[in-house]
């Protein structure tokens, strides 16, 4: 029979043989979800001893990760602010630096107190900047918007899930074509990567994640440029705007939004590396 330790040693082995960053939290994640144990459990039994259909279930998701699947495609969740998202290969695997861009609209909203603002999250994937912002934010009406009715389902699911609240709706359209309604805050995270840059990606990103979340078109700021022209339309005059950008496309987009906005003050706010990675747009 063969015990726990020595398939953990094995796996680990094996992933770092193929450059697998983490290779020890990984080989933990996958073992123990291959036991449906806990990472504690999983290391409080770490002298029993596993059948052979169990060995043959943790070798199958282990061959699944050395042929680039993302560990959280093949978990099916990733956390984000505290909260265990569901995500599959329709939506954007959440980053940590979009915590920075929450945090920074937490912060707004908690600063201005509006009553019962509505907030659009476009391009919301999994729905992480919604359902983070709606749970700690809860007198906010939600508006989560995406292109894909696949990624649309499943922030469906994780803003049910996470916030248990009722007070948000999800769209599925281009940008905030369907919106009618003045809105408070217009929150994304959209495509930036420029098309050409794609390819030279992770092996991990390219064969799995989806192109509509990446590709921004030949500059990787044209679907982020679009959402500033059109916001016009539905922002109130003291509303707010708050995006997550690639570090080089700051001063373009600053330039693009000061026409656009020219009584807003604009701010570029920095992630957890410190790389220039949210641009705020405020009349406080
Ligand atoms: C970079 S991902 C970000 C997902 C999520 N907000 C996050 O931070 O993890 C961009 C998302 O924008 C969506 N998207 C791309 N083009 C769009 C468009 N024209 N209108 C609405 N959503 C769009 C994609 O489907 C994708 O889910």
């Amino acid at each position: 029979m063969t015990k726990i330790k020595e398939i953990l040693l094995s796996t680990r082995n094996l992933l770092n043989d193929n450059a697998i960053l983490d290779s020890d939290i990984e080989s933990d994640l996958l073992v123990s979800y291959a036991l449906k144990i806990s990472r504690s459990e999983l290391h409080m039994n770490i002298n029993s001893d596993i059948s052979a259909s169990e060995q043959t279930k943790i070798q199958n998701l282990v061959n699944r990760r050395l042929h680039h699947e993302p560990l959280a495609y093949i978990l099916g969740y990733r956390e984000f602010f505290g909260n265990l998202f569901t995500v599959n290969e329709s939506v954007l695997i959440p980053r940590p630096e979009t915590e920075c861009l929450v945090e920074a609209i937490i912060d707004y909203l908690r600063y201005k107190s509006i009553k019962s603002p509505i907030i659009l999250d476009v391009g919301c994937g999994s729905g992480i900047i919604g359902a983070s912002i709606l749970q700690n934010v809860p007198n906010i009406n939600l508006v989560s918007i995406d292109i894909s009715p696949s990624a649309a389902k499943i922030a469906n699911e994780n803003l049910h899930k996470i916030t248990k609240s009722d007070n948000f709706n999800v769209l599925i359209c281009d940008l905030i074509e369907g919106v009618k309604l003045p809105v408070d805050l217009i929150a994304a995270n959209l495509p930036y990567i420029p098309t050409k840059r794609i390819p030279k990606l992770q092996k991990e990103i390219v064969l799995h994640e989806p192109k509509i979340a990446l590709d921004g078109g030949i500059e990787g700021i044209e679907t982020i440029c679009r959402l500033i022209n059109q916001s016009t339309r539905i922002l109130k005059p003291d509303g707010a705007i708050f995006l997550e950008i690639d570090p080089g496309q700051k001063y373009t987009l600053v330039k693009e939004i000061t026409q656009v906005f020219p009584e807003h003050t604009i701010k570029v706010l920095p992630d957890l590396s410190g790389l220039d990675r949210i641009i705020s747009i405020t009349k406080l």
